[in-house]
């Protein structure tokens, strides 16, 4: 089983729903996250954990990660979580991100205005276990987008999460399958 955390309108998260994912549990640390209505949509558990109700980020870490594995999640995939996860709360859970750009180039929040901006022939998309730091960890899969002419951020998003959703799910089957290991 996996727990899945998000913060934003949630199409990875409906990727793992679409694909048969077996998902315990959904955490948001957004409270109006699209993707919390999708998680309820599919009758699967959700819980907000906003950082202001909480003393601090390893308190509020620890507790989301207790409801996750309360909720039987043996890895936590990040789609979409726009926050660091704190040490306190990767000892105790192995967590996967997606990222829409060939990491390391473009981490942060705005990766696919910035791989424009930068005039690069092609971006991508990049899944790997989570550290740490920003978008870094040990890659377990990337695979590029070529940037075409006149892309907007709008068109070059749409066909970077066509990637995504079919990445992201399939690293987190590998992973419940035993075939990927940290
Ligand atoms: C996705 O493109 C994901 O790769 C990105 O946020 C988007 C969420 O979309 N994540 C990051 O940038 C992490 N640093 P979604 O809510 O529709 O799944």
């Amino acid at each position: 089983m996996i727990g899945v955390l998000v913060s934003g309108r949630g199409s990875n998260l409906q990727a793992l729903i679409d694909q048969k994912l077996p998902i315990a549990a959904v955490a948001s640390n957004v409270a109006d996250a699209g993707a919390l209505t999708r998680a309820a949509q599919a009758g699967i558990p959700t819980a907000v954990f906003a950082l202001d109700d909480h003393a601090s980020r390893e308190e509020r870490d620890l507790a989301m990660a207790d409801w996750l594995v309360q909720h039987g999640a043996e890895l936590v995939v990040c789609a979409g979580y726009m926050q660091l996860l704190t040490p306190a709360f990767l000892e105790r859970c192995t967590a996967i991100n997606v990222h829409p750009s060939l990491l390391p180039a473009f981490p942060g929040p705005t990766p696919i205005e910035d791989a424009l901006a930068a005039g690069v022939a092609e971006t991508g998309v990049t899944v790997h276990f989570v550290d740490e730091g920003v978008d870094s960890g040990p890659v377990i899969f990337q695979e590029p987008v070529p940037i075409e002419p006149g892309d907007t951020p709008e068109r070059l998003r749409e066909r970077v999460h066509a990637v995504e959703h079919r990445l992201l799910p399939e690293a987190a089957r590998l992973y419940l399958a035993g075939a990927l290991r940290s």
